[in-house]
């Protein structure tokens, strides 16, 4: 019978705790419905459980009514659609993660400083937009995988700044392409890569080379969890896929494996895990050994206007 190793950390991280929480705190608070601008966090089944509590998933602030309160998600917002906001005036909490908003404030530090910015990311991904925002015209977004593609002519000095949830390896790459061509490209202050991102990665490349299958759980829209996929196969698991949930998951995969990896994305609950753990199981991989790579501790407090003691 086969086997299942399990990588840890894996699922939440203190940015989607935060953002799930503040939507769950605000349905308390003000009672439904609470409109969120965009998914909160880039998982199908929060999303679900969410809705079903009241909030209200929205595009755009043209969608959300007059006098109502919006959320914006975890992967950030640009300036122009909170004064949106404001010149509106809604009430608005924002649960962008703190370590999305380090980004925005470099994205502002580089921009003020007279720097041409090379945004290494996916340029349709809301976090990507967000940053955008910061500095418009500033800001030339780069695939990681294609970085012949960048815009900047190299006129004024150039740094780089990354979106928080790309693959280390590949950016990392990305960043000495980019210097060969920008030799005084100027680096961030600090890795824009989460540590969540990094420890997700650093856990699954920890089992993939033992594995003959790893298994993601994340939805298709979870740049992080995508990026596991793609960790796992550079790191010599025989083959790896995304599944939103188990019932997703295929036994044909399973023909000839000895050893599964099992890991999840940021925005993923631990439920969702344990309903694959169940389904591997009863195909015969009941025998599940955690591998810890490191133990996490940090979390992030919510925003300001859920701080306040609740009114008796
Ligand atoms: Fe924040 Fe990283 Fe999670 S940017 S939301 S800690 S994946």
């Amino acid at each position: 019978m086969g086997r299942v190793l399990l990588a840890a950390p894996r699922g939440f991280c203190a940015g989607v705790e935060r953002a799930i929480t503040t939507v769950e705190e605000a349905l308390d608070r003000f009672g439904p419905p609470v409109y969120v601008r965009k998914q909160i966090v880039h998982n199908t089944s929060v999303i679900h459980d969410l809705s079903r509590r009241g909030a209200v998933f929205v595009d755009e602030l043209d969608e959300v009514p007059d006098g109502a309160l919006v959320v914006f998600s975890a992967h950030g917002v640009a300036p122009a659609v909170k004064e949106e906001a404001r010149l509106r005036g809604l009430a608005t909490i924002d649960a962008t993660c703190p370590l999305v908003t380090k980004v925005h404030k470099e994205a502002v530090r580089m921009a003020e400083a007279g720097y041409e910015i090379v945004l290494i990311g996916h340029a349709e991904h809301e976090e990507v937009e967000g940053t955008v925002g910061e500095a418009p015209g500033r800001i030339h977004v780069v695939d990681p995988a294609r970085t012949e593609d960048v815009t900047a002519d190299g006129s004024a000095p150039v740094g780089w700044l990354s979106q928080t949830t790309l693959a280390v390896d590949e950016t990392m790459r990305a960043v000495e392409e980019l210097r060969g061509r920008f030799p005084g490209l100027a680096d961030p202050p600090s890795d824009d890569i989460c540590y969540a991102s990094q420890n997700r990665q650093e856990a699954v490349t920890g089992i993939a080379s033992g594995c003959d299958l790893v298994i993601v759980v994340g939805s298709a829209n979870s740049s992080n969890s995508r990026r596991l996929v793609e960790v796992a196969v550079n790191a010599g698991a025989g083959a790896a896929y995304l599944v939103d949930r188990a019932s997703d998951a295929d036994e044909r995969w399973l023909v000839g494996v000895r050893t599964v990896g099992v890991s999840s994305g940021a925005s993923v609950p631990e439920a969702l895990v344990e309903e694959l753990l169940g389904w591997l199981a009863a195909r015969g991989y009941a025998d599940v050994e955690e591998v810890t790579l490191t133990e996490e501790t940090l979390t992030f407090s919510l925003p300001p206007e859920l701080r306040s003691p609740r009114e008796p």
